[in-house]
């Protein structure tokens, strides 16, 4: 008994020391993460964010500040909410932000290793950017391909003319030719077009792909749930990213046939080209790429750029649907600029301000990725006061970020007028204005994302006059899934304008 007790005795002497150490080093380690919601044992702040996130997280500023922090499940996150801490973020602590988190659903056939937009921070990534940023989307290149574009263009409009008079869902149109704009950069191609029935199957495949990669998927919260799949999600991307990569790998294979052929005739080098002849410099970079990489890239162009660039053109008719006064103004300068007897062509972009003006505030109001690309913690972070652990989870709400009331006057309205005579852009100096985001991850697209918005938003401006019925009441919800687009898709009736 007295052995029992003298045990007891030391037991607490030599413990204690050592729980109130660790009990310290806990409370250090936790006391200088950012504030947040409490959320519940296990799952976190799982069910706080309801279906808008970035609405949900943007209103969580007022409690607890620029920078909130939650968990989700077993998911440290992050989420920067004003334009003055992405600012910091962006400024001071981009390198230690700019690893990507991966999903369950986009490790599907190794996409992410293939993949720019996820591919870890390092040599791989280093080549593919430079890639994408100096051999395909450079002014030389972007500017041979410019008769590309326009035909695309002229076929969307004359598929409207179709519809003229009827109500229409003008995002679906819009989705079509940027998906056949990107193919012909891309690939020489033609996908959506009835003869070629690779190309619906791939458009088919693709679209799929689309739909999983936007899901909140159970087994990234929880990976002990990994094998069983709940939501079916990576059973069906494995489907479709599957049947994508098989076809990409028959353009892949006739392109290869072709060039030992020679059968090529006088066409322009493509994209494809561009990943084909590509030879690495450094020890660093690999001496050609591979196959599976060349058709993982070719699906990513469509998945960066077909969605983001539909559902910003279906937000900015929408906004002047709202707003006839900006309409009116808009059209205006276009009579102007361009006259009305030829169509809209990409050379006239610089000079008409008021529609650079009106993108770049439906951008504002509606960026297409209003979380960004969500990264990761590269190692033990000081941001802002606190210490960010590595490997958390970073997203930042550009939608919270372009009504951040500190940087816009009335920030809630439409109106492009701010941006007249304003230095403020979209290529990632202006932390207050960042929906292609910032930094080392921002996007590689926005030469070519630039030229395609003006050039659709512009056209159909220009081609046509757009009528909806009860503008004051429309429904301006919106959802959420690869991009952010309308809950109740734009309906509106196109009249010919132009003779
Ligand atoms: C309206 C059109 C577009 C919007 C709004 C948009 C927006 C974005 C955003 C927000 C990101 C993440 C940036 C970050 O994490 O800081 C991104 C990444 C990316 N975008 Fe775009 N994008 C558009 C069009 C395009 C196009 C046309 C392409 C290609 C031709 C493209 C290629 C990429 C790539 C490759 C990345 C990954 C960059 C990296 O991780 O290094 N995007 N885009």
């Amino acid at each position: 008994m007295e052995m029992n007790y003298a045990f007891f005795v030391w037991f607490i002497v030599i413990l204690s020391p050592v729980l109130a150490l660790l009990y310290y080093i806990w409370k250090s380690a936790t006391a200088r993460l950012p504030p947040g919601p409490p959320g519940w044992p296990l799952f976190g702040n799982m069910f706080d964010l309801g279906v808008m996130p970035h609405r949900t997280l943007a209103g969580l500023a007022k409690q607890y500040g620029p920078v909130v922090w939650l968990k989700f499940g077993t998911i440290n996150s992050m989420v920067v909410l004003t334009a003055a801490a992405a600012t910091e973020l962006f400024k001071n602590h981009d390198h230690s932000f700019a690893e990507r988190m991966v999903t369950h659903t986009m490790k599907s056939h190794d996409y992410d290793k293939g993949s720019l937009a996820l591919a870890p921070y390092g040599s791989y990534w280093r080549v593919l950017r430079r890639i994408c940023t100096v051999e395909m989307l450079v002014s030389k290149r972007l500017n041979e391909t410019v008769p590309i574009r326009q035909r695309c263009i002229g076929n969307l409009i004359h598929w409207i003319e179709k519809e003229a008079g009827k109500e229409i869902e003008v995002a679906k149109f819009v989705f079509l030719a940027s998906f056949n704009m990107l193919g012909n950069l891309m690939l020489s191609r033609d996908l959506v077009d009835p003869q070629s029935k690779a190309g619906s199957e791939f458009f088919d495949a693709m679209m799929g792909l689309m739909e999983w990669s936007g899901h909140a998927n159970i087994s990234d919260v929880f990976p002990c749930l990994k094998r069983f799949d709940l939501q079916g999600l990576r059973r069906n991307m494995d489907r479709d990213i599957g049947k994508a990569l098989d076809i990409a790998a028959e353009f892949f294979k006739e392109r290869a046939q072709e060039k030992e052929q020679q059968t090529g005739g006088d066409r322009k080098a493509d994209f494809l080209d561009v990943l084909l002849e590509f030879r690495g410099k450094g020890k660093d970079e690999p001496e050609r790429l591979q196959e599976r990489e060349i058709n993982i890239f070719i699906l990513e162009i469509f998945l960066a750029g077909s969605e983001t660039t539909s559902s910003t053109t279906e937000w900015t008719l929408t906004e002047l649907l709202r707003n006839p006064e900006k309409m009116a103004k808009v059209k205006a300068e276009l009579a102007n600029v361009i006259g009305k007897d030829r169509r809209f062509e990409e050379s006239d972009i610089e000079n008409l301000k008021y529609l650079q003006a009106v993108v770049k505030e439906t951008m504002r109001l509606h960026p297409p990725i209003p979380l960004l690309v969500p990264r990761k913690a590269m190692k033990d972070t000081e941001f802002m006061g606190y210490r960010i652990p590595k490997n958390t989870q970073v997203f930042i709400n550009a939608w919270a970020i372009g009504r951040d009331p500190q940087c816009w006057t009335d920030p809630l309205s439409f109106e492009p007028e701010r941006f007249l005579g304003s230095k403020i852009d979209y290529k990632g100096q202006h932390y207050e204005f960042i929906p292609f985001g910032a930094g080392r991850r921002m996007c590689a697209g926005v030469p070519l994302a630039h030229k395609m918005l003006h050039l659709i938003i512009g056209s159909l401006l220009h081609e046509f006059d757009w009528h909806y019925d009860s503008p004051e009441t429309m429904d301006m919800a919106d959802r959420i899934g690869i991009t952010v687009r309308k809950f109740v898709p734009l309906r509106t009736i196109p009249n010919k304008s132009r003779a």
